[in-house]
């Protein structure tokens, strides 16, 4: 029995008739972009987040992109994380802004602003990847209280950090709705949540070319919006997010107790007391062990596990000729050849987690 990183087809599966009705619903209305289903999505997404505002956008790497454009990143320093996955720097310089690196923490592999000493950032752009609730406060400490943090939150539906959803913490957020995600569309899709009224209102003219009367273009914006059929399918899914979460974190919880005998794994840094972590991945790490054979062998086996991410940015050939203040970044260096990241999606079974267990310490025999 093969089992993949993630399968879509059991929720599709278990929610069928009411995905179904609700695409007939929206085909028919004929109401295929904005209208009433992409408002409602928005404001009960804002409410779930506990922001003011959000707007939903084509993707996450749009979400990200008009935020930073709407702030005003243009020549500016921005600094994120050099193992997040590549649309994050993108982000940055798709919005004008210079990339600034930064090597992460070896326990929860987020952002350490303590390793960076290249120029003070104009924005700090923080990632809760894997979906762990990284605590911006560490940003404050560093660079100073007004130090503006756009947070990456594409893989932290609904993760808590000390009582704060993440994505609800900095200027500005951004989310992806890619099918994969724990809050997924039937396609692409994004959002940014934000309580500033003068920035959505800016990210509202940027995502529909630049206008907020028809016809009327007072700066360069782009076509951007989060498509109503997707709007409709988000707004039912959210109302089970939490449910889907708390199977993953159950999940996690058993893929720890199987594991957490075997000296030759690290396990993921668990989300501090007051925090939830949504487990977007299950991200685990071999000390010593060639990972890309093991990955060969676990795929050989049926279990389709994953790696998050195996070049950091700073490698990509895209930035290959970019003068990054920091020459080295070690340890995202080191991390990225050594990380798993196993199976995990709500509908697992605690069969399928043990199993993958058991084939894995089987390998490391
Ligand atoms: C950390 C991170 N940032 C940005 C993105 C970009 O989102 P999208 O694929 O919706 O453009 C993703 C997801 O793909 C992501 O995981």
């Amino acid at each position: 029995m093969a089992i993949p990183l993630v399968n879509l087809q059991r929720n599709y599966q278990k929610y069928q008739d009411e995905y179904n009705r609700l695409l007939v619903a929206t085909a028919s209305s004929c109401q295929f972009v904005m209208g009433k289903a992409l408002n409602e999505f928005e404001e009960n997404f804002a409410k779930y987040l506990g922001v003011k505002y959000v707007v939903g956008v084509g993707s996450g790497t749009d979400a990200l992109t008009l935020l930073l454009k709407a702030y005003g990143v243009k020549d500016k320093t921005v600094l994120t994380q050099n193992n997040t996955f590549i649309a994050t720097a993108l982000a940055i310089a798709n919005a004008g802004g210079r990339i600034a690196l930064c090597d992460i923490d070896e326990k929860t592999y987020q952002i350490d602003v303590d390793k960076y000493d290249g120029p003070v950032p104009e924005v700090v752009l923080p990632v809760h990847l894997y979906g762990y609730p990284y605590d911006i406060s560490a940003i404050k400490r560093k660079f100073g209280a007004k130090t503006i943090i756009v947070e990456d939150a594409c893989q932290a539906h609904g993760s808590v950090c000390q009582g704060a959803k993440c994505g609800s913490m900095g200027m500005g957020s951004g989310f992806s709705f890619y099918p994969g995600k724990n809050l997924g569309a039937f396609g692409d899709g994004g959002a940014v949540a934000t309580n500033e009224e003068a920035l959505a209102e800016e990210i509202r003219a940027l995502r529909n070319w630049g206008g907020k009367v028809k016809y009327v273009h007072d700066r360069e914006g782009g076509n951007s919006r989060l498509d109503t059929i997707q709007a409709a399918i988000l707004d039912f899914k959210l109302k089970h997010l939490d449910e889907w979460n708390q199977a993953r974190n159950q999940l996690a919880g058993q893929y720890r107790r199987l594991l957490s005998d075997c000296k030759a794994i690290v396990l993921p840094a668990e989300a501090p007391a007051g925090s939830f972590q949504n487990y977007h991945l299950f991200v685990i790490r071999l000390k010593d062990l060639n990972r890309d054979e093991l990955l060969l062998k676990l795929n050989e086996a049926g279990i389709f596990a994953g790696i998050h991410y195996p070049v950091p940015v700073h490698k990509q050939k895209v930035y290959a000729n970019m003068d990054f203040a920091a020459k080295s970044f070690p340890v995202s260096s080191k991390v990225a050849s050594q990380i798993i990241s196993l199976p995990m999606f709500p509908e697992m079974t605690e069969n399928e987690v043990s199993t993958v267990c058991s084939t894995l310490l089987e390998l490391l025999k």
